[in-house]
C-alpha cells in the first residue's frame, strides 16, 4: 500500500449522530455541514415540517410523513480530514435502519436535550454503540433554555448510559443566564450571544481559572465557574483517548446547537480524537484491516426509489479495506458472480456524483437491480463473511393477506425484496403457507404496503396476530429439536436465512419456553 493511500485512509472520520427525537439531530447536522462548507445556507438540510427542499428525503411517503425514512450521506472536508456523516433516522419506527447504519459507522455523536436528559431512543442507541465498542462523544444541548443541573446530566447519562463521562467544557450560566463555555480541553473561554453565536471568533485564551480575564469577561459568574470546575476536577477523570476509543468513556460538550454555540469546538476536539477507519470483523473471528492492500466492502443498506423516476436501487456500500476503483471487476461474495459499475456514487451533503474510487470509511452508492442483500460483501475474489448487521426481535408481527390474486407472484416478490432491504423482516410459518412481517413500529406497515402498490402493484392486508416478540433458536440435536418442533409447531417459523424463529406473545412466555425445553439455545438477535 503506497503513502498516499495511507494517508488518505488516515484521514477520514466516519459517525453518527445518534439520538432522540427533536433533541437537535438535524440542527446540529446543519452547522457542521456549514463549518464543512457542504452547504453555504441554514435550512438546506431536511426540516422535519417539510416547507423547505431537503437532502434525504427520497420518497413521497417520507414527504408525507415528515420524518426522515431514509439514512443518507453526507461527505464534508474539514481540516484535512474527510469526514463521513451518515445519517439516521430519529423515528423509533425505523431504529432497524439506524442500527444497521451504526454497523457502518467507526464513532457516533450522541445528542442529549439539556432540558429532557437521557430519553429512551438516546438509551438504546447508546446500547448498539457499546455492543460494536463504538466510541461516543456527548453534546448537552439546549443550554440556553432552562434546563437541568450540568452535573445533574452528567451523572444521568453514566448512570442510565453505563459509561464514564469526561466534562470537555463547562456553561458558564445556565439557561437566560447562559454566557458561553469554558473549554477544559483548550483552556480557552468562549463567549455566546445569542444573536450571532459567539462573539469572540476564537474564543478567548486563559492563563488558567486565576487569570483575572475571567473576572473581567464572566462577571459575577465567574465565582461559581471556578468553584464548579475545581469540583468537576475533582470528581470526574481526565480525558483518556484509549478508554473514549474503547467506548468507556465519553467526552462531554455543552452548548446550543440552534445559536451554533459549542459546535464548533466540537468538531475540532472531534477531528482530534475520533477514529479512523476501524477493522472490520468477520465471522470467523478475524477482521479485515483498513490497510490490507485488497479491496474490500459491505452492503449495509438498500435503497430503493432514490431517484423516483428509476425503479432501481441503491446499494450502500461501507469500505473496509483496499481502494475501490470505478469500472473494476469485483466479485460479490455471496452469489460469487462478477460485479462491475461504471457510475458509482458518493455522497455530498446535496448531492451525488459519480467517482472513481473510494478509500475505507468512504461510503459508496451501487446501483442494484435486485443483486444486493444487507451484508453482502464485494472483494477482490477472498472468500469474505462480514459479522454485525443483526436483526432484532420485532415487536409487532402481522400476517398478509393477498387481496389480488391475479398479483400473487408480484406481491411474494416485493415482499421477498423489501424485506432484503430491511423494510420489515418476513417470516414464513412452519405450518401451512403464511407469511408474517414483522416490524419495530407501526409506519414499517405503512411504508411496506405504500411500496408494495407503488413499486409492485401488488395489493394486500395485514391482519393483526397475538405476538410481539420472538427469538431465534439453535440445537445440535436432532431428537430435542424435533421434539421442540412438534411441540411448538404453531408458533415456529423461519426467517429470510432458514433460521429457526419462535414466536411469542410476550417476553415472560420465551423465559418459561427457556426453563422448560433445556436442551435448545435462544438468541435474541440474528447474528448468533
Ligand atoms: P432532531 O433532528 O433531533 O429531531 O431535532 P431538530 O434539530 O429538528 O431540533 C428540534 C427542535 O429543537 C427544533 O425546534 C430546533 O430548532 C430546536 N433546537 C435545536 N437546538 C436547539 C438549541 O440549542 N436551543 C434551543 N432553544 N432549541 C434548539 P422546532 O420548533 O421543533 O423546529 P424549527 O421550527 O426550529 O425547525
Amino acid at each position: 500500500m503506497t503513502d498516499q493511500v495511507r494517508k488518505e485512509i488516515d484521514r477520514r472520520l466516519t459517525f453518527a449522530i445518534i439520538s432522540h427525537p427533536d433533541a437537535g439531530k438535524t440542527t446540529i447536522t446543519e452547522k457542521l455541514l456549514l463549518f464543512g462548507g457542504a452547504i453555504h445556507v441554514a435550512g438546506a438540510v431536511k426540516s422535519k415540517k417539510n416547507t423547505r427542499a431537503t437532502t434525504s428525503d427520497f420518497m413521497q411517503i417520507e414527504q408525507d410523513r415528515g420524518i426522515s425514512i431514509s439514512t443518507s450521506v453526507m461527505g464534508f472536508e474539514y481540516r484535512g480530514r474527510k469526514i463521513n456523516l451518515l445519517d439516521t433516522p430519529g423515528h423509533a419506527d425505523f431504529s432497524e435502519d439506524t442500527y444497521r447504519t451504526l454497523t457502518a459507522v467507526d464513532s457516533a455523536l450522541m445528542v442529549i436535550d439539556s432540558v429532557k436528559g437521557v430519553e429512551e431512543r438516546t438509551r438504546k442507541l447508546c446500547e448498539i454503540c457499546r455492543m460494536r465498542t463504538t466510541p461516543i462523544i456527548t453534546f448537552m444541548n439546549k443550554m440556553d433554555r432552562e434546563g437541568r443541573e450540568p452535573v445533574e446530566l452528567l451523572d444521568e447519562a453514566e448512570e442510565e448510559l453505563d459509561i464514564t463521562v469526561c466534562p470537555m467544557s463547562w456553561p458558564v450560566g445556565r439557561g437566560r443566564d447562559f454566557k458561553g463555555v469554558y473549554s477544559l480541553y483548550e483552556n480557552k473561554l468562549f463567549f455566546f450571544n445569542p444573536h450571532g453565536g459567539r462573539s469572540e471568533a476564537d474564543g478567548v485564551e486563559i492563563s488558567g481559572l486565576d487569570d483575572p480575564r475571567l473576572d473581567r469577561m464572566a462577571g459575577s459568574l465567574a465565582k461559581k465557574l471556578r468553584e464548579e470546575i475545581e469540583l468537576i476536577q475533582g470528581v470526574y477523570p481526565a480525558f483518556d483517548r484509549q478508554r473514549y476509543l474503547a467506548g468507556l468513556q465519553t467526552p462531554v460538550f455543552f452548548g446550543s446547537a440552534l445559536n451554533n454555540f459549542g459546535v464548533r469546538e466540537l468538531l475540532d476536539c472531534f477531528v482530534n480524537i475520533a477514529p479512523p477507519p476501524r477493522p472490520r470483523p468477520l465471522e470467523d473471528g478475524d477482521a479485515v484491516s483498513p490497510y490490507n492492500d485488497r479491496f474490500s466492502g459491505l452492503i449495509f443498506k438498500i435503497h430503493a426509489n432514490m431517484d423516483p423516476r428509476h425503479r432501481d436501487r441503491i446499494a450502500f456500500m461501507r469500505i473496509c479495506s483496499g481502494v475501490f476503483e470505478r469500472n473494476k471487476t469485483y466479485q460479490h461474495v455471496r452469489s460469487g458472480k462478477p460485479y462491475k459499475t461504471a457510475s458509482p456514487t458518493a455522497f455530498m451533503a446535496q448531492d451525488r456524483m459519480v467517482i472513481d474510487e473510494a478509500y475505507p470509511g468512504d461510503i459508496v452508492g451501487l446501483h442494484d437491480t435486485g443483486a444486493f442483500k444487507i451484508g453482502d460483501a464485494l472483494t477482490e475474489g477472498e472468500d469474505l463473511r462480514f459479522t454485525g448487521i443483526p436483526n432484532f426481535s420485532p415487536q409487532i408481527f402481522k400476517s398478509v393477506l393477498n387481496q389480488d390474486p391475479l398479483k400473487s407472484k408480484q406481491l411474494e416478490k416485493g415482499l421477498q425484496q423489501l424485506a432484503e432491504e430491511g423494510v420489515v423482516q418476513l417470516f414464513s410459518r412452519l405450518t401451512g403457507n403464511e407469511k408474517l412481517v414483522g416490524v419495530v413500529g407501526v409506519l414499517q406497515f405503512d411504508v411496506l404496503q405504500f411500496r408494495l402498490e407503488n413499486e409492485y402493484k401488488a395489493l394486500c392486508r395485514f391482519e393483526a396476530t397475538e405476538y410481539t416478540t420472538a427469538c431465534w433458536l439453535k440445537c445440535g440435536d436432532k431428537k430435542t429439536l424435533d421434539d421442540f418442533m412438534r411441540r411448538h409447531s404453531a408458533k415456529l417459523c423461519r426467517d429470510r436465512e432458514g433460521r429457526l424463529v419462535f414466536l411469542a406473545r410476550n417476553r415472560w412466555m420465551i423465559d418459561r419456553t427457556m426453563e422448560a425445553e433445556k436442551g435448545i439455545e435462544y438468541f435474541f438477535t440474528s447474528d448468533f
